[in-house]
């Protein structure tokens, strides 16, 4: 059976190494700064574009609506939690930028860390509960269905992309070979 939430896990574990490489990124700053902004522009590009337009994007477009007609308590529960931390996502990603325009590392790494702690505690409660409750609100015919829409989004944004993406983790993880 093509299973959408079974895509979803697996973009998980890509999100979790990319939140590895960011957790030790710390150790460029003392090294090697022109490496550790470098570093730390290519997580963010990633977390934007894998994390949010590829990743939360099925999941506010698609799985979410879907979830949120069959039962109104989770709309205005975890799913609205859910969005929430997504948003949340979006401005603490802008503020890591900016503390990197200004060259103010330890407050970059400060920022960052912050963002990956809320995105693994988000990515729990996801795969916990949100993603149990999807397997046991749809029938087969009823994920198929999802994992094709999840398809038809992907491919809007590019699959190639998507793919590039998943490569250039193991290329930030050069960046910390010292
Ligand atoms: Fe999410
Ligand atoms: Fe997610």
């Amino acid at each position: 059976m093509k299973d959408p939430i079974k895509v979803l896990f697996a973009e998980h574990d890509i999100i979790t190494a990319a939140i590895d490489i960011a957790k030790e990124a710390d150790k460029l700053i003392e090294t090697n700064e022109v490496g550790y902004e470098k570093l730390i522009r290519e997580l963010i590009n990633f977390f934007r574009e894998y994390a949010d337009q590829y990743h939360h994007n099925k999941e506010e477009k698609i799985l979410f609506p879907e979830m949120s007609k069959r039962n109104e308590l989770l709309e205005d529960g975890v799913i609205k939690e859910m969005l929430e931390n997504h948003e949340d996502f979006r401005s603490m990603i802008k503020s890591i930028e900016t503390f990197l325009d200004k060259k103010d590392y330890t407050k970059a790494q400060q920022q960052l860390l912050s963002y990956t702690e809320a995105l693994l505690d988000h990515i729990a409660v996801e795969n916990d509960e949100v993603f149990q409750m999807a397997e046991s609100l749809f029938d087969t015919n009823e994920l198929e269905k999802i994992y094709f829409h999840f398809e038809d989004c992907d491919r809007e944004i590019g699959m190639q992309r998507k793919m590039e993406l998943e490569k250039k983790l193991s290329e930030m993880q050069q960046y910390l070979v010292v």
